[in-house]
């Protein structure tokens, strides 16, 4: 009699869990995902590079949702003063797993894996540990990370280089950072030496700085260069820090120096070449969704 009870309990408990069980699984259907993240512009002519990567992204995955979030709290707050309405990137995946997105391959579309990719690690790290949250969230790493990412950039950027005689030079601006992954700049400059002669990597806020790529292009007897910025948008630092008016800019240094300079204002979001690679980085991660 009592060994009859005890088994019935048990059946009663058995039916329970699995009935919750199966109620959970009806609850959540795997939804996939991808958000995009840069860290924006806020130059409308340099929006060119961000649409032209949207849409390199939505060719490779037709059936797939895609969104934006930018970074930068600066350009969102500025844009949000002109009407448009860009989320961070957990406002935007917090979102999406309201929305029932099981499954979010977040692609980081930096350049280095440097403040701004930490950060989103952290984000989605975080935001994992949130119950009832997407049960899966994989981020893609930036366009720079691994050695054969460099290389294939490397070849990508050549492919968008003027034509140039051999003793013309292709100087390329690139932020820089304080954080640890600015290595990866003056990295650049090693593995483009490799593929062809007289390119030089500079950056804006780290190192190498304008000024060591004016004394190599000195020492190197060069009198003619083609600059373009090494970002993916051709935004305020293009603009402004690479060809402005003002007696700093890099155009403007080097005229001085007695370097005659061409512009090309593009920015590396607008070469199908170099934005193959961050789609590749993102199918990478969709896969392992
Ligand atoms: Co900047």
């Amino acid at each position: 009699m009592c060994r009859r009870y005890i088994s019935l309990l048990l059946c009663f408990i058995l039916i329970g869990t699995s009935l919750m069980a199966s109620t959970h699984k009806k609850e959540k259907p795997t939804k996939k995902g991808i958000l995009l993240v840069a860290f924006g512009t806020t130059v409308p002519s340099a929006k060119v590079a961000l649409v032209n990567m949207y849409q390199k992204v939505e060719k490779a995955f037709p059936d797939t949702e895609i969104r934006w979030a930018y970074t930068s709290a600066f350009i969102r707050k500025k844009l949000k003063k002109q009407g448009e309405d860009i989320d961070s990137p957990i406002v935007a995946i917090s979102k999406m797993a309201d929305e029932g997105f099981t499954h979010i391959a977040v692609q980081s579309m930096h350049t280095i894996p440097g403040l701004e990719y930490e950060y989103l690690e952290q984000t989605v790290k975080s935001i994992m540990e949130i119950p009832k949250g997407p049960r899966k969230i994989e981020i893609g790493r930036p366009l720079l990370y691994a050695h054969e990412d460099i290389e294939v950039t490397v070849k990508a950027m050549i492919a968008n280089f003027p034509e140039r005689k051999k003793d013309e030079a292709m100087i390329l601006m690139g932020h820089g950072t304080p954080h640890i992954s600015n290595v990866f700049y003056p990295a650049m400059n090693y593995y483009f030496a490799e593929e062809c002669e007289h390119v030089y990597m500079g950056t804006v806020e780290g190192y190498p700085s304008i000024e060591d790529v004016i004394a190599k292009l000195k020492l190197n007897g060069i009198k003619k260069a083609f600059m373009m910025p090494f970002m993916s948008v051709a935004g305020d630092h293009a603009k402004n820090d690479m060809c402005g008016e003002g007696e700093d800019s890099w155009y403007n240094m080097l005229t001085a120096a007695g370097i005659e300079v061409e512009c090309i204002i593009k920015g590396t979001g607008e070469m199908n070449e170099v934005v193959s690679i961050w789609v590749e980085h993102l199918k990478d991660s969709f896969d392992k969704l």
